[in-house]
């Protein structure tokens, strides 16, 4: 059983690549709504976050990690997971950037995951790295904001690098392609050759190569906070697979 975590919906991003490249998989997803968003918390905070998600997580039979959250990836790097069969956000990404080697790229992520340095880290040798932190935005979009509020914090935020050229755009936050069309044509007058990059697909092919995705095809939903935005979010699932919700 794969076990995807996040604090909300954007783990959501991951769920539907993977569904995509195995259908069979079975898959135990929990959302940590009532702590959401985590972006703005301390690295204290988020390492007792992930032990909490991987304890849920493993409490509902999951034996195969992926840790959808850019910004807990800190912490589950440094081992607050205890998790060996784990996959997080950045290695699978860096590899992913390697095709885009020397390009000029914009990372848009929380708060956390910048002041983490993570993607610093994972790819100060491969590309040309430029970061933007959207603080309010995952916030914005677990509490489903109307799409006006959402163009307007993405507007701000991206109107911080006028002037600058990049060629891709690396969406470091797993809520952030929930809301891409609104990114795409916000970017569009600032960077107009700039391509977004969501990490979903890469993430999602890792553990196609790494876990056990023969299975029944079944999903199981955990939140932590009961949100109509979640439920809205996860119907369409419901139709075509079988899906359980529980609150915990
Ligand atoms: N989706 C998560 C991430 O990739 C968390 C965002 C948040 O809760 O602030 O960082």
């Amino acid at each position: 059983m794969i076990g995807i975590f996040d604090s909300g919906s954007g783990g959501l991003s991951v769920l539907s690549a993977l569904r995509k490249q195995a259908p069979k998989a079975d898959i135990v997803y929990f959302g940590d709504i009532a702590n959401a968003p985590y972006g703005g918390k301390s690295p204290d905070e988020l390492a007792a976050l992930v032990q909490n998600g991987m304890r849920v997580l493993a409490e509902h039979s999951a034996t195969e990690i992926i840790a959808a959250c850019n910004s807990i990836a800190f912490s589950v790097l440094a081992g607050a997971a205890g998790h060996e069969r784990l996959i997080e956000m950045t290695r699978p990404t860096a590899r992913m950037m390697r095709a885009f080697a020397g390009e000029r790229v914009l990372l848009l992520a929380t708060q956390a995951t910048i002041n983490a340095g993570i993607y610093r880290d994972a790819l100060w040798s491969i590309v040309d790295l430029d970061e933007l932190p959207i603080p309010e935005l995952a916030g914005a979009i677990e509490d489903e904001k109307t799409a006006v509020e959402i163009t307007a914090i993405v507007r701000a935020a991206l109107l911080k690098k006028t002037g600058k050229i990049y060629e891709k755009v690396l969406l470091g936050c797993t809520h952030y392609p929930l809301v891409g069309g609104t990114i795409e044509r916000e970017m569009r007058g600032l960077f107009p050759q700039a391509q977004i990059i969501d990490p979903a697909e890469a993430v999602a092919r890792e553990a196609v190569e790494r876990f056990d995705c023969e299975g029944s095809g079944t999903v199981t939903f955990l939140i932590s906070k009961d949100t109509h935005a979640f439920r809205n979010r996860i119907a369409p699932l419901f139709l075509e697979t079988q899906c359980t919700l529980q609150v915990i």
